[in-house]
């Protein structure tokens, strides 16, 4: 006992197995879990509940249960789960490659939500209600208080409206996360909001701790295990050509008088991109800027580290291992500057809009009016979710989008005449970037928009295509203002499914 982190004496009787606590779980509950990105996600229960889950089924019992996270998490939570067949409802957010293929096949269902939707929508009763709130702290204080995790995520809310508390104490979390968390708990349902006092990235306008009433938690397990995030992988020649693009556009800005040189806080969605993207802000003589994100990945890591970031505000800490290690070896130097909130404030679009967020996110597809698909894989595949892209496009100054111009070895155009699937309007998408250039859309009208897209952005092999479609619609459409051939609009995709290449 000496080394426990369940400094709270009077809990410490609670402590059990990852088994017993997973026996607290039955077949039809909803169970809440901590978890954001890869960061302070329950890793010891989940694989005990999939064992569980097995058993059952191999006894020809039924066992599922609805699960609800802060975002994505990790092999041993949505994998195991997944694998095991456990899940009936899964939101808000997951990249998991084999509970995306179980949502694909149509074997669960899958909810893809604002992620700042989630914990109003949990207060609300929308998703009924939760029996177990399943949470990863870093330890338990003597006046019961928990010291959060690598991520809050939705945290706060599920400890809220959990009926019983199930609790990972993870010692290999550092303790010197403790203070490096800002709890906000002065979030209420309309009519009774009131201004959230944060006006910049980095004020703390909450707590440290995370509250839980004792009677509430049934089972606290000790685990020793480390976040899993793979390694990025260093940025590619097209990564950095569109994280080029987008920089040389900002200085414009700059320039222009539009931005002040600090730029506004920075958004920085998932994946490597929008990490290239981060590191050479960093290299380009970029100084004194903040963030106020989701996720701090790598990039913004070393931002921090060489001065180019002040400050950070996320959700969640979501590090490749080894930079992870850097983190720790060097968390006196982060301690003040990065700032851990939960996701409803992290992505509160109040907030999105008065700090005037640049918002940088990935997508998979644009059409040539700015119509942004970010989930979908020829309209119908999942690939990951919405995650907190729309909070930040809809609400920030200045909305991003990124991919490279092409996926599949070229045989995908990533600006096509319809997007097969919508996430982001034409009126939430300011800017759209790939390799080939940078589309600034604002101020335009749809046929000026497609002219810019098509010239600016598209890969050369497509871009007669697309031309040829554009005009031919401009004489044909029903209406001219949005011209569009209804009959070919989708027809790529279509060529895509049946051929293995949108090219004609
Ligand atoms: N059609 C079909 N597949 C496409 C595609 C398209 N237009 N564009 C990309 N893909 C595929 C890629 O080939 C790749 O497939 P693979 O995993 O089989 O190799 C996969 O989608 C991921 O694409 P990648 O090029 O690796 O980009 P990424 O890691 O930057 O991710 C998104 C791009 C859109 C999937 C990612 O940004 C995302 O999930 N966005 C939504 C959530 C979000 O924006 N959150 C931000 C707030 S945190």
């Amino acid at each position: 006992m000496m080394n426990t982190r369940v400094v709270a004496a009077g809990l410490r009787k609670r402590i059990c197995s990852a088994d017993d606590a997973a026996a607290l779980i039955a077949p039809g509950m909803t169970v809440a879990m901590s978890g954001f990105t890869g960061a302070g996600y329950p890793k010891t229960v989940p694989p005990a509940l999939a064992s569980r889950i097995d058993d059952a089924h191999a006894r020809g019992l039924d066992f599922r249960i609805n699960v609800l996270t802060g975002a994505s998490t990790a092999p041993e939570l949505d994998g195991a789960l997944a694998r095991a067949n456990g899940i009936t409802m899964r939101l808000p957010y997951q990249s998991d490659p084999t509970l995306r293929d179980k949502i694909n096949d149509g074997e669960m269902d899958y909810l893809d939500i604002h992620l700042s939707h989630v914990a109003q929508n949990s207060w609300s009763g929308i998703f009924g209600e939760i029996d177990i709130a399943l949470v990863e702290v870093c330890a338990i204080r003597d006046d019961g208080k928990l010291i959060p995790s690598s991520s809050v995520g939705n945290n706060k809310t599920w400890l809220e409206r959990a009926k019983g508390v199930i609790l990972e104490v993870n010692r290999r979390q550092p303790l010197e996360l403790e203070g490096m968390h800002d709890i906000y708990y002065g979030t209420a349902l309309p009519p009774h909001r009131v201004p959230i006092p944060l006006l910049r990235s980095g004020d703390r306008i909450g707590e440290r701790y995370l509250h839980c009433p004792a009677d509430k938690i049934l089972a606290i397990v000790e685990t020793d295990a480390s976040d899993r995030n793979n390694e990025f992988t260093p940025p590619d020649a097209t990564s950095r050509q569109i994280a080029g693009n987008l920089i040389e556009f900002l200085r414009h800005e700059v320039a222009m008088g539009r931005l002040p040189k600090t730029l506004l806080p920075l958004q920085s969605g998932v994946g490597n991109i929008t990490n290239a993207v981060l590191s050479e802000l960093g290299a380009v003589g970029f100084a004194g800027l903040t963030a106020y994100t989701e996720v701090i990945q790598d990039g913004m890591l070393d931002m921090l580290q060489n001065g180019t970031l002040t400050v950070a505000s996320a959700t969640a800490l979501s590090l490749s291992p080894s930079a992870f290690v850097r983190f720790a070896e060097h968390i006196g130097q982060f301690h003040e500057r990065i700032v851990l909130r939960p996701q409803e404030i992290s992505n509160h679009p109040e907030l999105v809009r008065r700090l005037g967020c640049i918002a940088m996110n990935g997508m998979m597809e644009s059409d040539i009016y700015g119509n942004v698909n970010s989930t979908h894989v020829m309209g119908s595949r999942i690939q990951n979710g919405i995650g907190g892209s729309g909070d930040f496009a809809r609400n920030g100054y200045l909305s991003c989008f990124m991919s490279a111009s092409t996926a599949k070895n070229g045989s995908i155009s990533c600006i096509v005449p319809m997007v097969s699937h919508v996430d982001h309007t034409e009126h939430d998408v300011a800017v759209l970037v790939t390799e080939r250039g940078l589309a600034d859309l604002r101020g335009l009208s749809p046929k000026q928009r497609a002219q810019q897209i098509i010239a600016r952005c598209a890969d050369p092999a497509y871009q007669p295509m697309l031309q040829d479609y554009f005009d031919r619609a401009c004489h044909q459409s029903f209406g001219k203002h949005t011209p569009h051939l209804l009959k070919e609009a989708l027809s790529w995709h279509e060529r895509y499914i049946e051929t293995g290449s949108m090219r004609s």
